[in-house]
């Protein structure tokens, strides 16, 4: 809530951002059972956050930005251990970086269109929190077996990708704290890139060596893809122990098949 909230004042600021705030009610309409699974156990509703910055021409097709905004992350029925839970205020830090970046283009005046959609929910355990084994559907209409209701991000971030394809967007990034998998692989210096477009991702990794915010990127290849077979859904919500950044690049994958895509796992950094 005290998100949106932000994001509606950020947009009173500027001539040309306006913000508009989804509800759950109209995320249901919309058929984001999948974001919205992840919330189920929460007081505080989820909200799909969208941003608007149009400093190009009316018909230029915009840039969009995708932020993971888990607002805290217990776990949910698959509860953390209570060692480090704290730090899980920090699951919004895809969302907040997003907000930055909508704050900075604006004050830059850049002549281009930014659009940014922050997918905002709180993963708690409760009696009508998501249960391991529970199947949901997707905006795509593709089906989610939820095996482990710590992989959460993926889970709001793939509604949010689906919902983008209707700006027709030149590029889509996302950014997330999406796995503990990606600290092991790249410690806190470096952050993870993927994504199904190289001209993206190498702009990404070019702009990280220029401002020192480095980043390196991993493979998605069809051969990790096999790792989120589920016998009950079109994909499981977890590839197991190993490459489990890559699985949920991979998972992300399967929403971004219409459009340019990078991901970065900032997880770390
Ligand atoms: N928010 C975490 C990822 C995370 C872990 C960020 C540690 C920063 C530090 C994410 O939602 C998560 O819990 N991921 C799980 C995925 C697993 C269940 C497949 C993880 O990384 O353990
Ligand atoms: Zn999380
Ligand atoms: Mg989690």
């Amino acid at each position: 809530t005290y998100l949106g909230q932000e994001a509606l004042e950020l947009a009173k600021g500027y001539e040309n951002i306006s913000c508009e705030v989804l509800d759950e009610e109209e995320m249901a309409d919309l058929g984001m059972h999948c974001l919205l699974s992840v919330g189920n156990g929460s007081a505080q509703p989820s909200q799909l956050i969208v941003i608007k910055y149009n400093g190009g021409e009316a018909d230029e097709q915009p840039h969009v930005l995708v932020g993971k905004g888990i607002t805290f992350d217990t776990g949910g029925i698959a509860l953390k251990p209570g060692a480090g839970m704290d730090e899980m205020k920090f699951d919004m830090c895809g969302a907040a970086s997003v907000l930055g970046t909508m704050h900075a283009i604006a004050e830059m005046e850049l002549p281009m269109n930014v659009y940014a959609v922050i997918a905002a929910a709180e993963n708690m355990p409760s009696d009508r929190a998501t249960k391991p084994g529970d199947v949901v559907t997707t905006m795509s209409g593709k089906t989610v077996e939820i095996l482990n209701t710590d992989a959460e991000g993926r889970l709001v971030l793939c509604d949010a990708l689906t919902y983008v394809e209707r700006f027709n967007p030149k590029s889509v990034i996302d950014i997330a704290t999406l796995t503990g998998a990606v600290i092991v692989a790249l410690g806190h210096q470096t952050a993870g890139v993927m994504g199904n477009d190289q001209g993206v991702i190498d702009d990404l990794l070019a702009a990280g060596d220029t401002s020192l915010d480095h980043a390196w990127q991993l493979p998605i290849k069809e051969t990790y893809k096999k790792q989120l077979k589920s016998s009950f859904a079109d994909l499981a919500n977890i590839g197991g122990p190993s490459a489990g950044s890559i699985t949920a690049a991979c998972f992300l994958s399967y929403f971004t098949e219409d459009f340019r895509w990078a991901h970065l796992d900032i997880a770390g950094t």
